[in-house]
C-alpha cells in the first residue's frame, strides 16, 4: 500500500484498488448493466476513468447518490448531461425509502431491448447481471441495503475498508458489488482536493487545513451568500480568502489557542465536518461543461 501526501499532491492507491480493478475486468464481459454510483456534489470527480475505461461498451445507469445534500437545480444539469445513448442517469438519495423503486424502473427500461433480445432467443427468465461500481464512501452499501430491502452490507464510516466482490440475489437481478475504488493517478488537484471534501480519501493522509481553506474557497466562489450566513462572516471578512478566510471563521467560532491565536486545526475538521453534514446548505461543487460559465448562486 502506498499512501503519501506532497502539499497538493494526494497519492493514494491501496494495495486493494489495484485488486479490484482487476477483478472488474475479469467479471465485465458477464455484465448486462453496470450502475455507477457518483456523488451529487461532485459529479466529475467522482467520475473514476478507470472505472469507465473498464465498463465502456456497456450499457450504463449513472445514479447521483446524496441528492439530498445537492444543489437540486444543478442536479438536473447533471441527469441531462450524463444521459446519452448507452447511459442514463436519475438522481437517488440511498438513504430516502423509495430510492430502489425509482431505481429499477431505470434499470428495466435499459435492459428492455436486451429482455427482448433473450425473449426472441426463448431465454426468458435468465437474471439480469448488474455491476455495482463507485468510489470509496461514495454510499454503495447503503444503496445496496436500500435496493435489496434488507441490511446486507455493513456501511462503513471509513473509505478504503477492503472487502471482496459480492454477488447478491435480489428479485429479478443478480447484483455484483465491488468494493470502492479510486484512481491510480489523480490528473488534476481539483478532482483530489474534491475526494477530499467528501471523505473519499482517508482524512488521516490528508492536511486537514490545507482540504479546508480549499473548500472554504469553493464555497466562497460558488455560494458565497450560505457561506457568511453559515459562519456569521460580514463583509469585510468575506473580502479574505483561503486559510485568512478559515481564520475568520475560527475567531467567529471562538476556536481559539492560548495567547488568543486562532487554533486552525480545530476550525478546519469543523468546516469539513459541516460541509460533510450539509450544515452549509445543499451544494454542487461542479456544473457539467455547458453550465460552467453559469456558476451564480
Ligand atoms: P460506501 O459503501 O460506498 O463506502 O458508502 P456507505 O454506504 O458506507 O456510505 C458512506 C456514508 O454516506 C454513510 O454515512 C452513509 O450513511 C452516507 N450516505 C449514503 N448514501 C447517502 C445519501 O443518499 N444521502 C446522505 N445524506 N448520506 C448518504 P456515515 O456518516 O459514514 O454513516 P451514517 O451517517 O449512516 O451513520
Amino acid at each position: 500500500m502506498s499512501e503519501e501526501v506532497k502539499g497538493t499532491q494526494i497519492q493514494w492507491f491501496p494495495g486493494h484498488m489495484t485488486k479490484t480493478l482487476r477483478l472488474m475486468e475479469a467479471e465485465i464481459k458477464n455484465i448486462d448493466l453496470v450502475l455507477v454510483l457518483l456523488d451529487a456534489r461532485i459529479p466529475r470527480s467522482s467520475l473514476n476513468p478507470e472505472i469507465e475505461r473498464v465498463c465502456a461498451g456497456k450499457p450504463k445507469l449513472y445514479l447521483l447518490n446524496k441528492s439530498d445534500l445537492a444543489d437540486p437545480s444543478v442536479t438536473k444539469q447533471w441527469v441531462k448531461a450524463l444521459s446519452g445513448e448507452n447511459s442514463a442517469c436519475i438522481a437517488v438519495s440511498s438513504k430516502k425509502q423509495g430510492a430502489a423503486n425509482a431505481v429499477r424502473a431505470e434499470i428495466d427500461k435499459a435492459i428492455a431491448p436486451l429482455l427482448a433480445r433473450r425473449a426472441a432467443k426463448g431465454m426468458q427468465g435468465a437474471k439480469t447481471r448488474i455491476m455495482l461500481v463507485g468510489i470509496p464512501n461514495v454510499g454503495k452499501s447503503t444503496f445496496i441495503n436500500n435496493f435489496a430491502g434488507a441490511k446486507l452490507a455493513k456501511a462503513a464510516d471509513r473509505p478504503g475498508v477492503t472487502r471482496g466482490k459480492q454477488w447478491i440475489t435480489v428479485p429479478g437481478y443478480e447484483l455484483l458489488d465491488m468494493p470502492g475504488v479510486l484512481w491510480k493517478k489523480f490528473e488534476d488537484r481539483t478532482t483530489a482536493t474534491n475526494l477530499a471534501f467528501i471523505g473519499s480519501i482517508k482524512d488521516n493522509v490528508l492536511d486537514m487545513e490545507e482540504i479546508a481553506a480549499n473548500l472554504i474557497g469553493e464555497v466562497h466562489r460558488l455560494y458565497p451568500g450560505k457561506l457568511a450566513e453559515r459562519y456569521k462572516l460580514k463583509p469585510a471578512q468575506m473580502e479574505k480568502t483561503g486559510y485568512d478566510l478559515l481564520a475568520e471563521i475560527g475567531r467567529n467560532r471562538g476556536m481559539l489557542i492560548s495567547g488568543g491565536d486562532i487554533d486552525y486545526e480545530r476550525a478546519a475538521i469543523m468546516v469539513v465536518d459541516e460541509f460533510r453534514a450539509s450544515k452549509l446548505g445543499n451544494l454542487t461543487l461542479e456544473f457539467p461543461a455547458e453550465a460552467e460559465d453559469e456558476q451564480t448562486v
